[in-house]
């Protein structure tokens, strides 16, 4: 005890003055006491001895609670899975036979001299030990704050987080500046149904919630700002599917003075680092990532986003491929011109002058790439309509009235008349990423508070009722369903 650092008590009777010692740092206090504290995972009671495995963040280790040590030993009979307790215990080599070599703490054991409950539980709703997948996703969704408990969960947000840290140093080195754009803000052109929030300053005006900071990461390009990054939070109203979620994160991206290649470039590079660095067990398939055009996707593999691996059942196989040269319109259901990807992409030069006319519209080609992994679409980009007038060929082929166009471009064709870089950049679907990296069947299992296919998140009960007051100050009133 003589070693261990004697520390001012400041959690009263539950704490001995010793500092804590992570479990995942265990092993290398062989001989030492230590203090510990986490969830008991399991108890197994053989009469004379006790064993409990005891988990926290770094890790997990069994614990022995031997008949000599009257007081531990009478305590560890009372605890049960999931209470939270503080030991003070020897750390034992385990001998040679008994070492399980796969594991963090396999060559050590705790023999444990006290043991003081930090607070009891209740039996968990859902077992929080396996790696859940069998559970129904609902009870898990329910009660996700325990869910997360469990190790598959805790690695999957861990290591998400490790690929946002190392996404924002990469980043960083390369010049990039992280900047935060509006949530509240106004509608923006990606396709998707918009979720929107009542003004109560401005009764009967609304706010809408980004479906990407699109708008926003032009403009500070035309700020002069030249290289933008930000994990964004974007919003779409959508149907949600195993890929697709209401509210997900995009890693999103911005240049000045760039080509598709230099946006390209930089993103591959990125990506390439975080696989090398964070899932070494990993091997990218083709580096460069292979270039397809979209006219020979869609012949050869009859899909813009082909699962190009050439062994899908390897796990550890990552097939990254652009797909470039989109067609820039595609005729809606009613017979009318729309974009494929969003209005902002700017032609291809050699497309520019039939945009300009407004000729041959279906063979104009945007400067638009999709970047493809393993069959599914994580991220897409493009260089951008810089010029004024371009963009507003862009809205009229749409066949949008001076009206519309004044009322939802305006602003950015104005800003873009002061003074556009020509820019480009791309978006990532962060979630759809970390599910692939992760092995895992769809994008919840990524998010730490997911929302089910239905919208709901199931454990806040969203969306609910709001007050009636609440209403009222927004000058609101729900109908009735007839
Ligand atoms: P796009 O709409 O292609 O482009 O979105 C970029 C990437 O975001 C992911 N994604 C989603 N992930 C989860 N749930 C959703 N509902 C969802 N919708 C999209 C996909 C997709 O590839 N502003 C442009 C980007 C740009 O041009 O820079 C944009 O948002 O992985």
């Amino acid at each position: 005890m003589s070693d261990i650092k004697k520390k001012e008590n400041t959690v009263g009777k539950i704490s001995n003055g010793m500092e804590r010692t992570y479990i995942g740092e265990l092993n290398k206090k062989v001989g030492e006491e230590v203090k510990i504290c986490g969830w008991v995972d399991v108890r197994r009671d053989h009469g004379k001895l006790i064993f409990i495995d005891l988990r926290d963040m770094s890790g997990k280790v069994q614990m022995v609670a031997l008949p000599n040590h009257t007081e531990a030993h009478t305590s560890a009979n009372t605890v049960r899975p999931e209470w939270v307790v503080e030991v003070t215990g020897k750390v034992n080599a385990r001998p040679e036979r008994m070492v399980k070599k796969d594991e963090v703490n396999g060559a050590v054991e705790i023999e444990m001299l006290s043991l003081v409950v930090l607070n009891e539980a209740i039996t968990p709703p859902i077992d929080v030990r396996g790696n859940g997948i069998e559970i129904n996703e609902e009870a898990r969704l329910k009660n996700r704050f325990l869910d997360l408990r469990r190790s598959r969960m805790q690695k999957n947000i861990r290591n998400r987080g490790k690929v946002v840290l190392l996404t924002r140093n990469i980043l960083e080195k390369e010049g990039f500046c992280e900047i935060e754009t509006p949530n509240l803000t106004n509608a923006t052109a990606e396709g998707s149904r918009n979720f929107i929030v009542p003004s109560r300053l401005e009764r009967g005006s609304f706010y809408v919630l980004p479906q990407s900071p699109q708008q926003y990461k032009q403009l500070l390009m035309v700020s002069g700002f030249e290289k933008y990054f930000q994990f964004a939070r974007c919003f779409r109203d959508e149907d949600s599917r195993g890929d697709r979620q209401p509210e997900f994160t995009q890693m999103d991206l911005e240049m000045s003075f760039v080509t598709e290649e230099d946006v390209m470039a930089v993103n591959e590079k990125a990506i390439i680092e975080i696989v090398q660095k964070l899932y070494p067990q990993k091997k990218i398939q083709q580096i460069p990532f292979p270039k397809i055009p979209y006219k020979e996707a869609m012949e050869k593999y009859g899909t813009d986003k082909p699962d190009t691996r050439t062994d899908k059942n390897d796990p550890n196989l990552l097939a990254f491929a652009w797909i470039v040269d989109f067609p820039m319109f595609e005729k809606t259901d009613e017979g009318k011109w729309t974009f494929t990807h969003n209005p902002f992409s700017t032609p291809k030069q050699e497309s520019m002058s039939d945009l300009m006319n407004k000729t041959n519209i279906e063979k104009i080609i945007a400067a638009q790439f999709d970047l493809v992994l393993n069959g599914n679409e994580m991220g897409g980009g493009s260089i951008r309509n810089h010029k004024p007038e371009a963009l507003r060929k862009v809205l009229e082929i749409m066949g949008f009235d001076d009206n519309k166009i004044e009322s939802e471009y305006g602003q950015l064709l104005g800003a873009l008349a002061t003074g556009a870089p020509p820019h480009g950049g791309i978006a990532w679907g962060l979630d759809r990423m970390m599910m692939i990296l992760e092995n895992e069947p769809n994008i919840r299992e990524v998010i730490a508070f997911a929302k089910t296919g239905e919208g709901k998140d199931l454990m806040m009960n969203t969306p609910g009722p709001v007050s009636a007051d609440l209403l009222r100050d927004l000058g609101l009133e729900i109908k009735k369903k007839k």
